[in-house]
C-alpha cells in the first residue's frame, strides 16, 4: 500500500511546481465533527488569504456540499467513469472556496474498485496548480478507502473529542496509519472541548498511548470548542465561521486554522522511560 501512496504522490507533484499542501481531516470514531472542521478550515484559510480546495473524501455518503450550500452537478465518480474533466466538476463554494464533490450515496463509488479507486484520489489530487492548501473530508474508521485516501495526502488531522470511544478509535486509527507509513505527520485536533484545557487533555491520553505503545508522538494542533451555535449553522446549510464569526467555536477555529497555517503545533517532550509529557505553551491552554 505505501508503494501506491507513493506513486499517486508522484502523479501529484510531477507537473506542478507549486503543490499544495495535502492535508485530511478524518477520525477513528464517526460523527465527531470532522466535516464541520474541514469545511471551516478551509474559509478560515481563504480568510487568510489562501487559496484553498476542498474535496469531499467521504466517498459514497458525501455530505460536504450539503453543509456548504453547494449544489455539484458533477461528482468525481463522472471522473472515474471518464465523463468529465477535474475542471467540469469543481464548484464554487463561499469566499471562492473550491470544492469538489465526491458522489453522494453513489453505491459504486463507496464500493469501487483498487484502480477506480487510485484514478480517482490522483484525479483529484492533480487539482494541485496555484492552490495553498488542499482539505480533504474523508469518512471515519478503518475501511480500505478511508486508508487509502489518508496514505495519499501528506498530512493528517486526526479530530477527536473527550468521548473514551472517541479517544479509544483516535488511537486504533493511528495505529493503523503508522503501521503503513511510520513517518506520516499526524496531527490531534480535538473538538467539542468544553474548554481549552480539555482539548489538551483529549490530546495527552492519545499521545500517552500512542508513545507508550507506538513509540511515536503526535502533535497538537488546538481544539474547536463546543458550541451551538454550530448545530445552528449546519441546520442553515452555512459554515459556522460565516454564519457565526464571533462564536466561541469560530474563534477556536480560528486559532486552529492559524496553528495549521503556521504548523505551530504542539508536541510533547522527547519519549523517556518515565512519561512525564509537558503542556507548556500558553497560547493552547487559555
Ligand atoms: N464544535 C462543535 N460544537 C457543537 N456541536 C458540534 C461541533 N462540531 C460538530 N458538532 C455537531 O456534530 C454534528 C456532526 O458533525 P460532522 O458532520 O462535522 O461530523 P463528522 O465527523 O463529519 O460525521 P461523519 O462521521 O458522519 O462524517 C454536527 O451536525 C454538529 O451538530
Ligand atoms: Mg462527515
Amino acid at each position: 500500500m505505501t508503494d501506491q501512496a507513493q506513486l499517486l504522490r508522484n502523479l501529484v507533484n510531477q507537473d506542478s511546481c507549486i503543490v499544495p499542501r495535502t492535508i485530511a481531516v478524518t477520525s477513528g470514531k464517526g460523527g465527531v465533527g470532522k466535516t464541520n472542521i474541514a469545511i471551516n478550515l478551509a474559509l478560515t484559510l481563504i480568510k487568510l488569504e489562501r487559496k484553498v480546495a476542498l474535496l469531499d473524501g467521504d466517498f459514497g455518503l458525501a455530505n460536504a456540499d450539503l453543509l456548504l450550500g453547494v449544489y455539484p452537478k458533477y461528482t468525481l465518480m463522472d471522473i472515474v467513469n471518464g465523463k468529465r474533466e477535474l475542471s467540469d466538476i469543481i464548484v464554487e463554494g463561499p469566499l471562492g472556496l473550491k470544492v469538489i464533490a465526491g458522489g453522494s450515496g453513489a453505491y459504486e463509488l463507496a464500493n469501487l474498485g483498487q484502480m477506480g479507486l487510485d484514478r480517482m484520489i490522483s484525479a483529484a489530487l492533480h487539482i494541485g496548480q496555484g492552490l495553498d492548501f488542499l482539505i480533504v473530508d474523508t469518512s471515519a474508521g478503518l475501511a480500505r478507502n478511508v486508508i487509502r485516501v489518508i496514505m495519499a495526502v501528506k498530512e493528517v488531522l486526526v479530530v477527536a473529542t473527550s468521548e473514551p470511544s472517541s479517544i479509544a478509535d483516535a488511537y486504533g486509527l493511528i495505529k493503523t496509519i503508522l503501521q503503513r507509513e511510520p513517518e506520516k505527520e499526524i496531527v490531534i485536533i480535538a473538538n467539542m472541548v468544553r474548554s481549552p484545557n480539555e482539548g489538551l487533555l483529549v490530546w495527552q491520553k492519545i499521545n500517552l498511548m500512542t508513545a507508550r505503545f507506538l513509540r511515536r508522538e503526535v502533535k497538537y494542533g488546538g481544539s474547536v470548542l463546543f458550541d451551538h451555535k454550530v448545530a445552528a449553522a449546519v441546520k442553515a446549510q452555512q459554515a459556522f465561521i460565516l454564519a457565526y464569526p464571533g462564536s466561541s467555536a469560530s474563534r477556536s477555529m480560528q486559532n486552529v486554522a492559524e496553528n495549521v497555517l503556521n504548523k505551530n503545533y504542539l508536541s510533547a517532550e522527547p519519549i523517556t522511560a518515565g512519561r512525564n509529557l509537558s503542556f507548556g505553551r500558553d497560547s493552547f491552554a487559555t
